[in-house]
């Protein structure tokens, strides 16, 4: 039995934004980082390389991929910017994503689209919706003859949908269009199978969902740019292909990587697809509970292809204007008045939160108790 080391005083409903490492597994990170402390030179220099196809070729196994077109990166944020700083654009050109995507990944297509004259394009998918025609509808529309890239989410962050990546991967290379998959919440949230998909980038996280050390995530690259992938950060593997790249970026500390493999255990031990179907009904049943409490419509039917262990459910009137700004304070409050830790969001003029369900420790009072929580923090 995992042991999770988060504080039995917070009820705790974000595991989607950093994810959770259990007791063993940082025990396991411990006892490698002390093993490269005996003799850190043969270790880093001489070991690091065998070790680290090893633990690829399994995380690779995994998500469906070849480890010829994987590597580890520390994050979601860093897969994405070698992707984005690897394009050749020009003036006018278009890269395109949706309006739910995740700010951080906005500002690194802003910054590469700024500096070539190019510029970013958001289609605007309906939210609430009723079921993935919508988005695949509103992602077509805002294609161009100057699209050169599209970036879809595989879970958006600040609405929690599961978007139709493997139909918005068609579509866009239907249209000769290279497509970025931001897996970041994937891996472990969703079954994933990078062949079937064909899409020429992914980056996702291992330390939300598998609850990895945190720094373990991963690029994958189709084959076509697996010699033209550069890492945001310029080291000795300068143009020499994605793991040359990729696997050495300065002197940094490898054991979130390494232990990836042993998260995936840990991901099977507690049941894996079992796991992310109980995790799912437990987010289905908590925004029931929420809605039922707040007395809000939900944003989407109860469809397992919609969302799967994170769900947002609006915010009726009472909990001040519909502001960032508010937004922040409400989930300070949340979490100084009632020990509730769950992200309270503004989107689309709304305020929302987003509960996430892991079913290692989570339980459904959990959503109850946030119910409860957010009925004392109501203005009138
Ligand atoms: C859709 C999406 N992309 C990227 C990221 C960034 O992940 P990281 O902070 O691990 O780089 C997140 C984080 O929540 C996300 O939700």
């Amino acid at each position: 039995v995992p042991t999770f080391l988060l504080d039995p005083a917070v009820c705790f409903l974000n595991h989607g934004s950093f994810g959770a490492a259990t007791a063993e597994l940082l025990d396991a990170q411990d006892a490698l980082r002390r093993r490269i402390e005996r003799e850190p030179v043969d270790f880093l220099a001489r070991q690091l390389p065998g070790l680290l196809d090893g633990a690829r070729g399994r995380v690779a196994a995994f998500l469906g991929a070849r480890s010829e077109e994987l590597a580890f990166v520390r994050n979601a944020t860093t897969g994405v910017n070698a992707v984005l700083g690897s394009l050749e654009l020009r003036p006018g050109d278009e890269l395109l994503t949706t309006d739910h995507r995740y700010q951080a990944v906005r500002n690194a297509m802003e910054r590469v689209a700024r500096r070539a004259g190019a510029r970013v394009v958001e289609a605007a998918v309906p939210f609430p919706l009723q079921g993935e025609d919508e988005i695949v509808d509103a992602v077509a529309a805002a294609f161009s003859e100057r699209t050169r890239l599209l970036v879809v989410d595989w879970i958006t962050s600040p609405t929690a949908l599961i978007l139709p990546v493997q139909r918005l991967v068609e579509l866009a290379r239907s249209r000769g269009v290279p497509v970025l998959v931001d897996g970041a919440h994937a891996p472990g949230q969703v079954a994933v199978d990078l062949a079937r998909l064909g899409a020429d980038f992914f980056t996702g996280n291992l330390h939300k969902w598998l609850c990895a050390p945190r720094g373990s995530a991963v690029l994958a690259v189709a084959p076509e740019w697996v010699s033209r992938i550069h890492h945001p950060v310029t080291s000795h593997g300068y143009g020499a292909g994605l793991h040359g790249e990729l696997d050495w970026v300065g002197s940094d500390d490898p054991s979130p990587w390494l232990c990836a493999p042993l998260a995936l255990d840990l991901h099977e031990a507690l049941g894996g697809a079992a796991l992310r179907e109980a995790n799912h009904r437990l987010v289905a049943e908590g925004r029931q509970v929420l809605a039922e409490a707040l007395g809000v419509d939900l944003p989407h039917p109860d469809d397992p292809t919609l969302y799967g262990s994170m769900a947002t459910v609006p915010l009726p009137g009472g909990f001040g204007p519909a502001t960032p700004a508010a937004a922040l304070e409400l989930n300070r409050r949340l979490f100084a008045l009632h020990r509730v830790e769950v992200p309270a969001i503004c989107w689309g003029g709304r305020l929302w939160v987003r509960i996430s369900g892991f079913a290692a420790y989570n339980r459904p009072s959990d959503y109850a108790r946030l119910a409860e929580a957010l009925r004392a923090l109501r203005e009138g």
